[in-house]
């Protein structure tokens, strides 16, 4: 098997590497780059289900957008079973970290409004039943696409197999809420190939979704990130000097590191509807770093493209490690190089008292990063939790060259809009 540099060399563009060497830098707990702990006593935005990956709706630019002043964001969601034999443990009391950890097999898109910014009104399911052509409805993205409040809502079809998906619907907006529209005829848009991006065939545990489609700055054309893997039969990576890095003696072993092979892959649209695509090489691999880059987005500042990408602490590879949270990479020109931010790649990491208190962040180009909670300790020693499945405290974050700040904390769920589109 080749390494990344091999396999990828003859190709348009090299895909940068985060490597070994880049990884052993991350510091979890460094405050620039730690989440303020999320208290235990957090308010649930809604008791009824549970709630993760958040989207808020955006344009082709990466803004944030409000239609006729009310802010509408996008969840992965999931019943609750509070009464369901199915969870309840022997003593009868509801197993809710079960129930919780079951979610993802029964994720479906709902969509949420707001006239502040922050107390999410319910709004329901943005397709319904039936019209997704899979089990699971998987991250992407909702895009405003005109002042008609066309959305072209971007996610994965998974289970059966995993296809990242588009379906066209319409925002509309009273006095009193939001209601979204149409979201009748999804289309498949493309598959992993194999010899880019890992199949299911080549490895059970691939991962390839969470499209997030953007026009570039400086060419104006419309490409899409998402997730991936380095494609090959699993076990079969190579990890090379150039995965490695420059390291100190002693850290050359790379141990089982092979069965990481996490990828931000990108596509181009051939058509300016974004209904067609090809699939480029990955802009960042994480061969022997980390198994998943997962929800890959973008923030163009200061004529830079500053790459974040979500990742767990359980994903990391033999002999590297770092806390659940968000990572980042900056470069000058859309297809890199790309340097890790802080060194490390860590933007914003849980501290690691509460290793699970958040994730899926989202960093907003206004700074703010939006994320869900996931799970927080009530006792000293940290052996009772309290599932969260509700929005998280926002973050404020200043971007500055090739280093993040943490500069604020905001209410939880607050994802205030950059701009506000006012329908005909
Ligand atoms: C991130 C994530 C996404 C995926 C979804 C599945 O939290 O793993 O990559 O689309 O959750 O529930």
């Amino acid at each position: 098997m080749k390494t990344t540099t091999e396999k990828f060399g003859a190709t348009p563009h090299q895909p940068s590497l985060w490597t070994r060497a880049d990884a052993l830098k991350v510091r979890a707990d460094d405050p620039t780059t730690t989440q303020p702990l999320v208290s235990a006593d957090f308010p649930v935005l809604n008791n009824d289900v549970f709630i993760w990956d958040t989207m808020p709706l955006r344009d082709l630019d990466g803004n944030v957008t409000s239609v006729d002043g009310w802010s509408v964001i996008f969840t992965l969601t999931a019943d609750r079973h509070p009464n369901d034999p199915q969870y309840l443990d022997e003593d009868g009391n509801y197993d809710i970290l079960r129930d919780w950890n079951d979610r993802h097999g029964r994720a479906k898109m709902y969509y949420w409004f707001s006239r502040t910014g922050k107390n999410w009104e319910f709004g329901g399911r943005v397709m319904a039943e039936g019209v997704s052509p899979t089990a699971r409805e998987w991250a992407g993205t909702p895009i405003l696409l005109n002042d008609r409040g066309e959305v072209d809502l971007y996610y994965t079809a998974v289970t059966p197999g995993a296809t990242i998906v588009k379906v066209r619907g319409r925002v509309v907006t009273t006095e009193h809420g939001v209601s979204m529209v149409g979201f009748e005829k999804v289309k498949p848009l493309f598959e992993a190939d194999g010899n880019m991006y890992q199949t299911e065939a080549q490895n059970a545990f691939w991962g390839f979704r969470d499209p997030w489609p953007f026009r570039d700055p400086k060419d104006g054309k419309l490409y899409m990130l998402f997730e991936g893997n380095v494609a090959g039969e699993r076990g079969s990576h190579k990890v090379g000097e150039a995965e490695i890095g420059d390291v100190p003696p002693g850290y050359e072993d790379v141990g089982n590191s092979r069965y990481q092979t996490a990828c931000v892959g990108i596509a181009v649209a051939r058509d300016a509807d974004g209904d067609d695509w090809e699939m480029l090489p990955p802009l960042l691999t994480a061969v022997g770093v980390n198994d998943q880059t997962e929800r890959p987005h973008f923030v163009f500042q200061d004529g830079k493209y500053y790459l974040f990408t979500i990742s767990h602490t359980f994903t990391y590879a033999d002999g590297v490690t770092g806390p659940d949270g968000v990572y980042g990479f900056v470069a000058d020109s859309l297809f890199g190089p790309y340097v890790p931010l802080n060194g490390s790649g860590l933007v914003l990491g849980n501290p690691s008292s509460q290793p699970f208190q958040t994730y899926s962040h989202y960093v907003m180009p206004n700074g703010l990063v939006t994320s869900f909670i996931d799970s927080v300790p009530t006792d000293e020693a940290g052996t009772q939790i309290r599932v969260g499945g509700t929005e998280a405290p926002t973050v404020g974050m200043k971007i500055k060259g090739l280093q993040t700040f943490v500069v604020a904390e905001y209410d939880y769920g607050y994802i205030p809009p950059m701009l506000d589109v006012t329908l005909k």
